[in-house]
């Protein structure tokens, strides 16, 4: 147990080179579901989901996962980016090479596509068995954006989950082993159907952006000369967007035009096909800003969830760790960062859709 906290701890995060951040209470919540230290019993096989707002982490969580789990010898860890299909390396990340041979090795045999394999679980699953020796071990299986590729297939969730639930089971007692296949989405609209097939053989973590005290350590890490408190008004720890920044020299004024883009852009198709006039919507805004909990139920939510501007927030699905209290984050759905809200209240300021980077930052930092 000990090592795999420590290789998780030593994972470096590729693109800013620097150690993982936090994910502490991830990684124990995930490791209390695998049962480490009780015997291997083909019950306990189960579905994880892991989902979250787009950029907080999930991707780096879960190479990690797979690098720590896998110095363990009662696991057998494998890491699938579901949409990168086409590259091999970013396909398999971290899972170890003697497992990557094999899996191959049954897509070139077998499948002939990568992208078939979260659809093919128990014949993979005897593959591994045929392979390595997998009686009383837990077979860890992941995958990575999860709800990419199921258009193609013609799969829906409910689909996918029924099937799943059925194929770990026939597996796990065929083969005497434990199989659990973690899921990891960023789609917030699939929220709403995994909340659906809630059920007794499928669990649901929401994970949240780092917290402030760890915000500080990567901008600490990567030598910002922003503060925290700056960082944390635009952003609210999401990572992905700490790493925006980086990239960005740290100019806020690059950083910060997509974002208003993007809600120009939710907005505009909103109006469009609405049939709303930009007054009237600018009207519905500044009501919308000042009553969070109200956004959910108005029709500009489901342009804002595609575009990952907002996220519904499932109290339950948290595992004790409540996203931070404020203004940006209502009871059940949240902006996914708070300069969203800013770029709105901005916009509604102003009497116009076009606004200029430079008030929005003055606003957010003030
Ligand atoms: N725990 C972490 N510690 C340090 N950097 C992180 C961490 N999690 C994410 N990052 C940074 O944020 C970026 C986005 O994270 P990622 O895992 O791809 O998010 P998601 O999969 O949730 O969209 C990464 O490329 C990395 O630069
Ligand atoms: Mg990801």
């Amino acid at each position: 147990m000990r090592s795999i906290l420590e290789a998780f701890h030593e994972y470096r995060v590729s693109d800013l080179g620097i150690r993982i951040v936090d994910r502490d209470e991830e990684l124990l919540e995930m490791l209390k579901l695998l049962r480490f230290g009780e015997d291997v019993d083909p019950r306990n096989s189960l579905i994880y989901v892991v989902s979250g707002p787009w950029g907080c982490g999930k991707t780096e969580f879960a190479r990690a996962l797979t690098r720590a789990l896998s110095t363990a010898k009662e696991v057998i860890a494998t890491y699938i980016n579901v949409p990168q299909s086409f590259a091999l390396e970013e396909f398999y990340g971290t899972t170890p090479s003697e497992i990557v041979g094999i899996v191959e090795n049954f897509v070139e045999n077998f499948l002939g596509d990568r992208g078939k394999l979260l659809f093919n679980l128990y014949k993979l699953v005897k593959h591994l068995v045929n392979a390595l020796k997998v009686r009383n071990r837990r077979l860890v299986l992941i995958f990575d954006e999860v709800t990419s590729t199921l258009d193609r297939y013609r799969v829906s969730i409910r689909d996918l989950v029924a099937g799943l639930s059925k194929e770990i089971y026939d597996a796990a007692w065929s083969f005497g082993c434990e199989v659990y296949v973690v899921m990891l989405t960023s789609e917030c609209t699939a929220l709403y159907d995994f909340k659906r097939e809630e059920g007794k053989n499928m669990v649901v973590y929401q994970m949240w952006h780092l917290d402030k005290k760890h915000l500080a350590r990567i901008l600490e890490e990567l030598g910002s000369p922003h503060d925290v408190e700056a960082v944390w008004k635009l952003c609210g720890g999401c990572p992905r967007a700490v790493y925006e920044l980086w990239r960005r020299e740290w100019m806020l004024e690059r950083w910060v035009s997509p974002y208003i883009d993007k809600v120009r852009i939710s907005l505009q198709s909103y109006a469009r096909s609405h049939r709303v006039a930009e007054k009237e919507l600018l009207r519905e805004i500044s009501r919308l800003v000042e009553d969070l909990d109200a956004l959910e139920l108005h029709p500009l939510w489901n342009e804002f969830l595609k575009n990952n501007v907002v996220t519904p927030i499932f109290s339950e699905w948290l595992g004790g760790k409540a996203p931070p209290n404020e203004a940006w984050i209502g009871n059940s759905i949240a902006f996914q960062m708070p300069i969203y809200r800013t770029v709105l209240e901005t916009m509604a300021e102003e009497g116009r859709l076009g606004v200029e980077s430079s008030k929005v930052l003055r606003r957010a930092l003030s």
